[in-house]
């Protein structure tokens, strides 16, 4: 498999306070790589200077064999990283499809024609076909959830980001946004989704990476980590002798 994304002993603090120390993994063209880590390990400070929003210390981003580091948001956006934010973020009262339309318009240089036809197919594939017209803020928690994968598939994107997409959700929902991010990954694009929702992890990633302590604590399949006594330690903060 071809490395789509690689990271190398990436760190930032802010102030005092070392956030993430030394983080290093990989990403493969149309892999799915999940990431748990408890509240505060800094997963959404780790998507946040991928797509470009807060700048690292230190370390390296090889994104389709360039380093993108010094890059502009806007810049890696056209250059294929597209993510949703944890609290989704969409115009209120706009329509659903007038919001899918903006971030289209902004995330691609093309017609409007081209526009209006990427937006209808985003609505088909987050499943938001049948509420296209109602206004945002109507919107009840996974079709908010839906709309905010549907904004971050408007550029495009070789790589996409995936925040917590699937926090809050009864298993039910759950199983919706499974479907759809099995869909966005059948396409080939890459994925990094991270998740608390362990069960999730497991069924819809590739590999799964463990952070905590500003550290990448063990990268493996699904199934290796599960098994292994760190996600315990991290979690139940006891070590095999307890
Ligand atoms: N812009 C910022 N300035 C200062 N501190 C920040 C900033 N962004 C995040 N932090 C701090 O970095 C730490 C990690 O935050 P982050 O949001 O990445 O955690 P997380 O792993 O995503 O947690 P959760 O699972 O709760 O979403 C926290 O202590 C947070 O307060
Ligand atoms: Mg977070």
């Amino acid at each position: 498999m071809n490395t789509i994304l690689s990271v190398k002993d990436l760190g930032i603090a802010f102030g005092g306070n070392k956030v993430l120390d030394s983080i290093n993994f990989t990403v493969g063209e149309g892999e799915v790589l999940g990431i748990m880590g408890p509240n505060g390990a800094g997963k959404t400070v780790l998507l946040n200077i991928i797509s470009g929003i807060l700048k690292a210390d230190h370390g390296e981003i090889i994104f389709q064999g360039e380093n993108i580091l010094k890059e502009k948001i806007t810049e890696r956006t056209a250059k294929g990283i597209g993510r949703t934010f944890q609290v989704p973020r969409a115009f209120e009262h706009m329509s659903v499809y007038e919001n899918i339309l903006a971030s289209v318009v902004y995330g691609q240089r093309v017609s409007e024609k081209e526009a209006r036809k990427k937006a209808l197919e985003i609505l088909e594939l987050v499943k938001l076909d049948d509420r296209a017209n109602e206004p945002a803020g109507k919107l009840r928690l996974i079709n908010r959830k839906r709309l905010e994968i549907g904004a971050a598939l408007a550029s495009d994107p070789k790589l996409l980001l995936l925040d917590e997409v699937a926090g809050g959700l009864t298993s039910a929902e759950v199983a919706e946004i499974l479907d759809i991010v099995k869909t966005i990954k059948a396409k080939g694009v890459s994925i990094i989704w991270i998740e608390h929702i362990i069960k999730t992890l497991m069924e819809g990633t590739d590999r799964i990476m463990l952070m905590a302590g500003g550290k990448d604590l063990i990268t493996d399949t699904p199934q290796e980590v599960m098994k292994s006594s760190i996600v315990n330690e991290v979690y139940m903060g006891a070590d095999e002798d307890d």
